[in-house]
């Protein structure tokens, strides 16, 4: 099965990827970790995209493109795929739907999480991940079995992002609303869109995805 987490900075994307990537092996393919893993990398991509990314932009369409186009055809993909982050706008889309054409692909479903400006922002000013396996964490939400030790590895090592302040989310905010917002009607248009209620704590909004995963 292959489909598209779409919803603004914070609204639970990755944190329902990785469940679904456990719970039914389809992969998770977010551009926005593929973008940091080439920034700490140091290659000509990842220094192309921090500036960006620290301001809360958006990455040139061509390089995101890319990178998707070349993960598709990866082997770990045969059961499906989970888009977290891509497309973000009609351009992206666009390029997408050339692709999946082109490899004999289609969506299966596009899951659209829906949650309040004020909550995103107190979800991503509490984030954090372990440093060794990348589990997310968050301050309130989202903690440590043991306070400081990660339940996935045990390792006593987090980050938080650089793009993770209160005017960074804020400016990405106002970029989510301008420019990927009208990919709602974009599937909307074509019968492919669920909306659910990401307002919701983790767990419920997992039942919300896992109802849709059984209807498509
Ligand atoms: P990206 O990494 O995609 O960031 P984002 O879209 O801003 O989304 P986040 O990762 O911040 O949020 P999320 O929805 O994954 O939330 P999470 O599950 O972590 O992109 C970063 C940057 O890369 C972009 O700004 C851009 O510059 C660039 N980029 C990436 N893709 C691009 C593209 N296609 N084109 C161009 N540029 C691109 O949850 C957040 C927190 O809330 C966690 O702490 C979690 O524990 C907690 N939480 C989650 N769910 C709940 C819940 N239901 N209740 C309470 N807390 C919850
Ligand atoms: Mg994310
Ligand atoms: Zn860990």
């Amino acid at each position: 099965m292959n489909i598209i987490l779409l919803g603004p900075p914070g609204a639970g994307k990755g944190t329902q990827a990785k469940l679904i990537e456990e719970r039914h092996g389809m992969k998770q393919l977010s551009t926005g970790d593929m973008l940091r893993a080439a920034v700490a990398a140091g290659t000509e991509t990842g220094r192309r995209a921090k500036e960006i990314m620290d301001r809360g932009d958006l990455v040139p369409d061509d390089v995101v493109v890319g990178i998707i186009a070349d993960r598709l055809d990866a082997p770990d993909v045969k059961k499906g795929f989970i888009l977290d982050g891509f497309p973000r706008n009609t351009v992206q889309a666009g390029a997408l739907d050339t692709m999946l054409a082109g490899k004999g692909l289609k969506l299966n479903a596009v899951i659209e999480m829906k949650v309040d400006d004020e909550a995103l922002v107190e979800r991503i000013t509490g984030r954090y991940t372990c440093a060794k396996c990348g589990k997310g964490y968050h301050d309130r939400f989202e903690k440590p079995k043991v306070d400081g030790i990660c339940d996935a590895c045990g390792s006593t090592q987090f980050t938080r992002r650089a793009d993770d302040t209160e005017k960074t989310v804020r400016d990405r905010l106002a970029v989510y609303n301008k420019q990927t917002a009208p990919l709602v009607a974009y599937y909307g248009g074509r019968g492919t869109l669920v909306t659910i209620d990401g307002m919701a704590d983790i767990a419920d909004v997992t039942g919300q995805i896992e109802d849709v995963l059984k209807r498509v």
